[in-house]
């Protein structure tokens, strides 16, 4: 490893290589060893899993700001160092109520981004550019990108007790399969640049 990559996995916690074919991220917090290659084809998402996911989508929906914020509640508590990357909420003069507005605005433009992601799962092409100029973005704000993985359990964990009733192992997978793609192409974005 190179003087200047070593200082960065010192001061950052990963290591980010880059040739013209793959970009490979590791962190040195043995737990965590993530490859990406863009190269690699997107994810599939079946027929069944988009029935499925509009179906829950139509239900979610009716307690979205809610899901939201727990599921950025549940990210925070078991990834502190997420929390961290959160800019604005970190200002040391934001008062609770501040504090809570810009948590639920947050939360509520992430669920906006999976609604549009569900309905294009009928245009594949406009789902791959809005997420991939999202992955952009996400490098502008510095975000490492080995955190962008760990929002679909979260989301997961957070819509499971709304549809309690009607959740079956196709439901799960649908919806890993649905936050694959857009991180898949979230990535993508974040090493373009
Ligand atoms: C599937 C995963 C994610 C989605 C869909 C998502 C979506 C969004 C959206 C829609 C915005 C609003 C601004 C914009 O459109 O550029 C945003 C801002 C932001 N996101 Fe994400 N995000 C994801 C994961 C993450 C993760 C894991 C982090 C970890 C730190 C993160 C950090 C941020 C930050 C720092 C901002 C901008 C600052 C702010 O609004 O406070 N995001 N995100």
């Amino acid at each position: 490893m190179s003087l200047l990559n070593y200082m960065k996995t010192f001061i950052t916690g990963s290591s980010q290589k880059r040739d013209n074919k793959s970009t490979v991220i590791r962190s040195n917090n043995n737990e965590t060893s993530i490859t990406f290659d863009p190269q690699k084809p997107p994810p599939e998402i079946s027929e069944q899993d988009v029935e499925i996911l509009k179906d829950c989508w139509k239900i979610v929906q009716q307690d979205v700001a809610k899901v939201g914020v727990i599921t950025f509640v549940g990210l925070f508590e078991t990834h502190p160092e997420v929390h961290e990357a959160f800019m604005s909420f970190r200002a040391v003069n934001t008062s609770e109520l501040e504090y809570n507005a810009i948590l639920r605005a947050h939360a509520l433009r992430v669920m906006g981004t999976v609604d549009k992601c569900i309905y294009r799962l009928d245009n594949r092409d406009k789902l791959r550019e809005l997420m991939t100029e999202l992955g952009i973005r996400h490098k502008n704000y510095s975000v490492k990108i080995e955190f962008i993985d760990l929002m679909g359990p979260q989301f997961i964990s957070s819509i499971k007790p709304h549809l309690e009733a009607m959740w079956t192992e196709e439901h799960e997978k649908a919806w890993e399969n649905l936050f694959r793609l857009m991180c898949y192409y979230m990535r993508k974005g974040m090493c373009s640049i």
